[in-house]
């Protein structure tokens, strides 16, 4: 997809859902709502708002029902929810979501980790799920967990990633996220996979999540992009990372990777700055440094003063061309 010459990229936020999942401290409601509707302005496609999970599992998502009903939708960005199983589909229906994100993953040691199922049992409640929300005219993704290796079983083989998606997109699902849950993907490996999966699946929406674990996140989004990837989930400030996955840590940083999209002209309709000053909000909420960079250093082409003795440099350097030796400083 092409705007002028420039390649459009499609962003989700997920700092709201990944990132407030991983944090030990309780974020206040009306600061979760703030922080979406700060979102909500700066040209995301996408907002992952929360999840409709267990509270007993997740307890920093309890009110998600109070914060989708508090946002204000900004028309143009989908609010979308992560969703575990069929009480979440029930909930996140009542609370009137645009898309259910549904999830699974592609190693049967971490669905039971995290979901507690098989996943032949999270397939089965699942696609009830899906007919319930193709019952009501609500779009369905799925993100499928632990795509590029998983952190108990090691490598997941390409052909069992392969079969979920095939599997799920048979039963008519819109969109596949395909998550790097603790940072395993490499780029080869996401060259690899990606294209096979859009050679497979040319009509399906596939959206590429990476984590920063092994600070292979930046390029792999590059080698996704190369591969004909167009959605990318990311999480401002760098937070984020599944409980239930031993080893996990944020989510590639959403002001990093724009301002590096932007640097070579790709047109993820966000600007660097907005992120910068909303990452200031998210970083009073949660009360500790975060792990993204480009706040701290700046746009790349911020400039800096001189230090305060560059006229003597400079003075002294001038003055080896006019032959003579240099002035003492
Ligand atoms: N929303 C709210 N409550 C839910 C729920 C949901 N989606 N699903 C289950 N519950 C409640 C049940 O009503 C039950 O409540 P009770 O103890 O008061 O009777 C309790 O949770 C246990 O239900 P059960 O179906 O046995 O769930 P479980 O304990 O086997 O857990 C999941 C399964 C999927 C609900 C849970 O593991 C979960 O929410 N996991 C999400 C993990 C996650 O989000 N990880 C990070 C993202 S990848
Ligand atoms: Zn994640």
């Amino acid at each position: 997809m092409q705007t002028g010459n420039r390649t459009r990229l499609f962003i989700n936020e997920v700092a709201t859902r990944d990132g407030f999942q991983m944090e030990g401290r309780f974020i206040p409601t009306d600061d979760k709502v703030a922080l979406i509707d700060r979102l909500s302005g700066l040209g995301y496609a996408k907002i992952e708002v929360t999840s409709f999970t267990s509270p007993k599992a997740i307890p920093a998502l309890a009110d998600g029902e109070a914060v989708m009903q508090r946002i204000r939708r900004v028309p143009g960005v989908v609010y979308t929810a992560l969703i575990p199983n069929r009480r979440g589909a029930e909930r996140a229906l009542q609370a009137q979501v645009d898309e259910f994100n549904l999830v699974m993953s592609c190693s049967e040691t971490h669905n039971l980790t995290n979901l507690r199922m098989t996943r032949d049992q999270s397939f089965a409640q699942l696609a009830e799920v899906i007919e319930l929300a193709q019952a009501a005219g609500v779009p369905v993704n799925v993100s499928l967990s632990c795509v590029f290796g998983c952190p108990m079983e090691g490598d997941v083989p390409a052909e069992t990633v392969m079969g979920w998606i095939d599997r799920f997109a048979a039963l008519g699902v819109q969109g596949i996220t395909l998550c790097d849950t603790t940072g395993m993907a490499f780029p080869t490996q996401v060259q690899a996979l990606c294209t096979q999966a859009i050679a497979r699946h040319p009509a399906l929406a596939l959206t590429a999540h990476f984590h920063n674990t092994r600070a292979m996140g930046g390029v792999n989004t590059i080698a996704a992009i190369e591969a004909g990837i167009r959605r990318f989930d990311m999480s401002l400030g760098g937070i984020g990372g599944c409980p239930y996955a031993p080893g996990a840590s944020g989510n590639v940083a959403t002001e990093d990777i724009v301002h590096m999209l932007a640097c070579m002209d790709y047109d993820t309709g966000i600007g660097v700055q907005g992120l910068i000053e909303a990452a200031g909000m998210l970083e009073g909420l949660i009360q500790h440094p975060l792990p993204a960079q480009v706040s701290r250093a700046g746009a790349r082409l911020k400039r800096h003063l001189p230090p305060l003795d560059y006229d003597q440099i400079v003075a002294r350097a001038h003055g080896r061309d006019a032959g003579g030796q240099p002035a003492k400083a």
